[in-house]
């Protein structure tokens, strides 16, 4: 224990069991990267306070810049049982690279608490900057799609059941929209992930007077966090980056879901590219959509990350305790489930392959019991009394076993005189979507506008 950066007061050794349990390296190493950039800045501003001469500022930043090296061409050497995290690796391999006596000189005035916040608030700005991206490429393959498929018409469910005719972009619009909301929202998150804890020390502050915005500014945040107790205990930042992760997870579950039941060969509306599908060890037949499965799997996976990781943060009493290693798998897990799961959302939706002739063979002329009605109300008829004319029509038509559109004008004008000649214009799905021509409806020009309001939501 005595090896330990920290080893200054013990005597007794570390029971082998307990050393694995408390490191870290295995999972944080994969930002050693931040973590040396923030090193460096840390030792940069302290040279600016005289903390450091120009000379050893100048040696501690080629010795971490070496050890950069190292970790890039995978030739870092981790010493278990020694370099409990990242950020003790890397001042232990310093040290032996520049010596101790002047690498002993990085830590003035700072705290790994502050340290293991900037590094992770670092790379989450990165990742979620690439997720970002990431995003908007999918929505730009939504809208795409939407503006050149806008004329196939297919079947819109309420509880499962055929409800009225939409248009087939009409329905990814739904969701194309839903995802832009997550877009906005991320961007919203970014801002507040994106804030620098240097200079906040293992909870008190700086006592040196380190110039923060000049470490902010070194390492791309914009603002710092203005309470050293607050930045050091804070991981609302990993908090809100899963909570984000799951409403987006719950939009790609339901979105799969939709494509899942529509590419069945009782739908039959879509067909999976065979790049996103896999076949059965024992079925020759089969083409199951596991990308779409995986999708709606993984958002399970995000929700527990989330719920698991608000459960670590409740309890703990202020600033930095040591749960709150906790929040670097549910972080790096969570980010990398979405990461993939946009990619692969993207990927089905750009190579679907579209049945619109089975689209249109699902609509049922019951789906247009409604425009009944709504001729009727153009009639001057209240609807509630349209309503019930309507579904009398719709009796009529199921106890006489016809379907709905090749009812005799005079069986329609025993149900009610109403009716005139014209009320076969209304048994035309076409017409039925294009007469939901307010905005958001699913009218082409509605859906037009749409795409129009989705791309404005892509720029930033
Ligand atoms: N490995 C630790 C973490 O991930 C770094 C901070 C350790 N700080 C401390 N006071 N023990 O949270």
């Amino acid at each position: 224990q005595e090896n330990m950066l920290w080893g200054g007061r013990f005597t007794g050794g570390l029971d082998p069991l307990m050393v694995e349990y408390n490191e870290s390296i295995y999972f944080d190493k994969a930002l050693y990267k931040e973590d040396i950039l923030g090193s460096i800045a840390f030792a940069r501003a302290n040279c600016k306070g005289g903390i450091l001469t120009e000379a050893e500022f100048n040696k501690i930043e080629a010795g971490l810049r070496e050890v950069m090296k190292e970790w890039d061409a995978n030739k870092f050497t981790i010493i278990p049982g020694v370099d409990e995290d990242i950020h003790t690796a890397n001042e232990r391999r310093l040290g032996e690279i520049i010596g101790k006596d002047v690498a002993g000189k990085l830590h003035t005035g700072r705290s790994r608490n502050e340290q293991v916040a900037c590094d992770m608030r670092m790379w989450l700005r990165d990742e979620l900057r690439k997720i970002e991206g990431y995003l908007v490429s999918f929505l730009k393959v939504i809208a795409a799609r939407a503006e050149s498929e806008v004329d196939y018409v297919m079947p819109g469910y309420t509880h499962l059941q055929r409800a009225q005719p939409i248009r087939w972009s009409h329905w990814m619009l739904s969701y194309g929209l839903a995802f832009a909301g997550d877009l906005e929202r991320l961007r919203e998150t970014i801002k507040r992930v994106n804030k620098s804890p240097l200079g906040c020390g293992a909870l008190a502050g700086n006592p040196f007077n380190i110039d923060r915005d000049m470490m902010a500014k070194e390492l791309g945040f914009e603002g710092l966090l203005w309470n050293s107790m607050g930045g050091v205990a804070d991981r609302d930042f990993v908090a809100e980056t899963l909570q984000w992760s799951t409403m987006l997870m719950m939009h790609i579950s339901r979105w799969s879901e939709d494509l899942i039941l529509y590419s069945t060969a009782e739908f039959g509306f879509v067909r999976l590219a065979d790049a996103y599908s896999t076949g059965s060890s024992l079925m020759p037949q089969k083409k199951n959509p596991d990308s779409l499965e995986l999708l709606r799997g993984k958002s399970g996976r995000v929700f527990g990350r989330s719920a698991g990781f608000m459960m670590t943060l409740k309890g703990l009493a202020s600033t930095y305790n040591k749960d709150l290693q906790e929040s670097w798998e549910p972080m790096l897990d969570t980010v990398k489930s979405v990461s993939d799961s946009i990619r692969i959302a993207e990927g089905v939706l750009a190579t679907l392959d579209t049945k619109p002739e089975k689209m249109k063979a699902a609509l049922d002329p019951f789906m247009l019991a409604t425009d009944i009605a709504d001729y009727l109300v153009r009639k001057g008829v209240p609807f509630r009394e349209t309503h019930h004319i309507s579904g009398q029509v719709v009796a009529l038509s199921e106890n006489t076993n016809t379907p709905m559109d090749q009812l005799t004008f005079e069986q329609l004008k025993s149900v009610d005189a109403r009716f005139e000649q014209d009320i076969s214009d209304s048994f035309d799905y076409e017409k039925s979507v294009e007469m939901r021509s307010a905005k958001g409806g699913t009218s082409k020009e509605s859906v037009l506008e749409q795409i129009k309001v989705l791309k404005q939501m892509l720029d930033a």
